[in-house]
């Protein structure tokens, strides 16, 4: 039997890895995309244009939306909404889980299936061993086109809500943005001494890889809701932090994202928190700042 036929909506750079990945296994493609422009290396490797929408979506019942947010899916899917009857749509945009609960709504008015996926690794992965996607809706439509899909990446199901793909995929961005940006932090404090990123990159490096270690101590700690300060305690963090932000602003640097950190560890210290551990600011974070 011939490989499953796909439709894929959005050739950002994402969505040209995923249609590459569909062709070298055999599945054969049919793409649209708003920026047509963007299918012509794509074409050249066997891919099949659609004209329209409607057209895309009525060579395939299984549609791969790779767009910048849902509100890219609606702009193109809701003038063809009438074409929607019978699809799968397997949403790989990223957005918030209530809006991906509402897309699964909104597909089943429409007589669609609707999958929320969150891809966890860049376009250059798609294809390759040991990358993984989260995945959740309903599991006889995952579990129907659970081979196609694992030719782009690894499958986690995560479960029937379609927001628990979404949940996963954007806690996990909480910690790569905010992580990469404290990563270009630590290299214009570099730079601004005459450190080069390539001299900084062992340590910074060696930095990143010991986190497992805190993550793995502090979990059963916040699920128990437990913040003994045995080993660290806030008040020490808290004066770790201003030392963070002075050093920082003594360089001329832009002190904002040491500035909210201190300004979170300051609220903890307020609750009263300061014999706890830095684990304990999860309690701070639990609620919207006054
Ligand atoms: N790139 C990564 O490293 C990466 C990694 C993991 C997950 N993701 C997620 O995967 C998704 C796709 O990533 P990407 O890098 O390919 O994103 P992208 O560069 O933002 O691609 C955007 C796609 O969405 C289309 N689009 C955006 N707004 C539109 C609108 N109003 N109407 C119609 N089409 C619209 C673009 O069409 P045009 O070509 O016409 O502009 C393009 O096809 C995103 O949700 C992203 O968060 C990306």
């Amino acid at each position: 039997m011939g490989k499953q036929a796909v439709t894929v909506i959005g050739l950002g750079p994402m969505g040209r890895a995923m249609v590459t990945a569909f062709l070298a296994e055999g599945h054969p493609v049919t793409v649209w995309n708003r920026t047509a422009s963007k299918a012509g290396e794509l074409v050249a490797q066997g891919a099949v244009t659609a004209s329209s929408v409607e057209e895309a979506l009525a060579a395939n019942e299984l549609v791969v939306l790779s767009l910048t947010d849902y509100d890219a899916m609606y702009a193109i899917l809701e003038p063809a909404a009438h074409a929607l009857a019978g699809r799968v749509l397997v949403n790989l945009s990223s957005d918030t889980p209530d809006r991906a609960r509402a897309a699964a709504a909104w597909a089943a008015g429409h007589g669609a299936e609707h999958l929320t996926g969150g891809v966890q690794v860049p376009p250059p992965l798609i294809g390759k061993p040991g990358s993984a996607t989260f995945y959740s809706g309903p599991r006889e439509v995952f579990d129907a086109h659970r081979e196609t899909l694992e030719v782009l990446t690894g499958t986690d199901f995560r479960g029937t809500d379609p927001g628990l793909a979404a949940m996963y995929y954007q806690a996990l961005m909480t910690i790569f943005w905010t992580s990469m940006l404290s990563y270009l932090q630590t290299l214009a404090l570099a730079g601004a001494h005459g450190v080069t990123a390539a001299e900084m990159l062992p340590y910074a490096s060696r930095a990143m890889t010991m986190m497992p270690h805190f993550l793995e101590t502090y979990a059963p700690h916040i699920d128990a809701a437990r913040y003994p300060g045995d080993v660290d305690r806030l008040a020490m963090g808290a004066a770790s932090v201003q030392h963070v932000l002075h050093t920082n602003r003594d360089a001329g640097l832009d002190t904002a994202l040491p500035a909210a950190v201190d300004g979170i560890f300051r609220r903890g210290m307020d609750r009263g928190f300061a014999e706890n551990s830095f684990s304990s600011l999860v309690e701070v974070l639990k609620q919207p700042a006054g």
